[in-house]
């Protein structure tokens, strides 16, 4: 691009249909995160993600032996739902509509009245499976069942980091919450991979504590889903900044889940993440 060339981007891919309907195929062979292990720590538990997207329902279960499967959440036989809720636990899974019953590893084990159905074969009748897999306590399903990559491919470029984060026990998943709300999904994801925004969106809350030249981009060119890695510093150090706050500015940083390095809210200084998610160990780390 030419230096003095306006650094804009199309609209396109954000409202063409057309675009839309050739970008649902990346849906269909990523990574998607569906919850966490411990939501589904028991034989029989499950959890279920509506992927709107492409009109699909999964579930994700764990079976007797404490396995993890997922499969769609349709039953073969007259695709009848079946589960409903987004999570729960069940001995069996017995279809609501004709009493199809399936076991935990998804395999069909009682139909009724099968001598009606000619040349049933219980065997060729389980329910679909997509692939699992497990990293950091989350659990990710891929409508791919042969994935090209493995998860921990997926995310190589921050596996390594957040491998010692997400294992450290001092490190506990404590609060999550879901909201559901209309938007281009594709801004969301935009402002995650650039802070240059920071100091004029966030100006009466975090603005005063870090500029663009302090929100570092690691691109991850040959990375199959990951494509870059964003990193705030402090420019000023807290002692430094601290007295300049406004109030509004004060409670942000003390009670901001991202304001790690503030020593007033937290007893953890950024360099005892190093090695973790503060790749870089400065201790002048705000997040990644
Ligand atoms: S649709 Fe499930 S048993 Fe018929």
């Amino acid at each position: 691009m030419n230096k003095h060339e306006p650094m804009t981007i199309s609209n396109i891919p954000y409202v063409s249909e057309a675009f839309f309907e050739r970008e649902k195929d990346v849906w269909k062979n990523s990574w998607l995160m569906v919850g966490r292990e411990q939501d589904i720590k028991d034989n029989g538990q499950f959890v279920t993600i509506d992927i709107k997207v492409l009109g699909v329902s999964i579930a994700v279960l764990r079976d007797g032996n404490g396995e993890l499967g997922a499969f769609y959440n349709i039953c073969p036989h007259r695709n009848g739902r079946l589960f409903c809720d987004r999570m729960g636990k069940k001995a069996a899974i017995v279809c609501r509509f004709h009493g199809w019953t399936f076991g935990l590893d998804g395999k069909l084990r009682g139909v009724p009245e099968q001598h009606i159905f000619e040349d049933l074969d219980k065997n060729e009748l389980g329910l679909q499976a997509v692939s699992v897999d497990t990293w950091g306590g989350f659990i990710f399903v891929n409508l791919d069942p042969q994935p090209a990559h493995s998860m921990r491919e997926y995310m190589q470029g921050v596996t390594p980091g957040l491998d010692a984060y997400l294992t450290d026990p001092r490190w506990n998943w404590h609060t999550g919450y879901q909201h559901l709300f209309n938007a281009n999904w594709k801004d969301l994801m935009n402002i995650q991979h650039e802070g240059y925004h920071a100091t004029h969106v966030h100006k009466t809350t975090l603005g005063l504590t870090f500029g663009p030249d302090e929100c570092r981009n690691t691109l991850f060119e040959n990375s199959p889903g990951l494509c870059s890695l964003l990193t705030v510093l402090n420019p000023l150090g807290a002692e430094e900044l601290l007295p300049n706050m406004t109030p509004i500015q004060n409670l942000s940083m003390k009670y901001g889940t991202t304001a790690n390095w503030v020593e007033q809210n937290t007893s953890r200084p950024a360099t005892e993440v190093e090695n973790a998610v503060n790749l870089g160990g400065s201790d002048r780390w705000i997040f990644d």
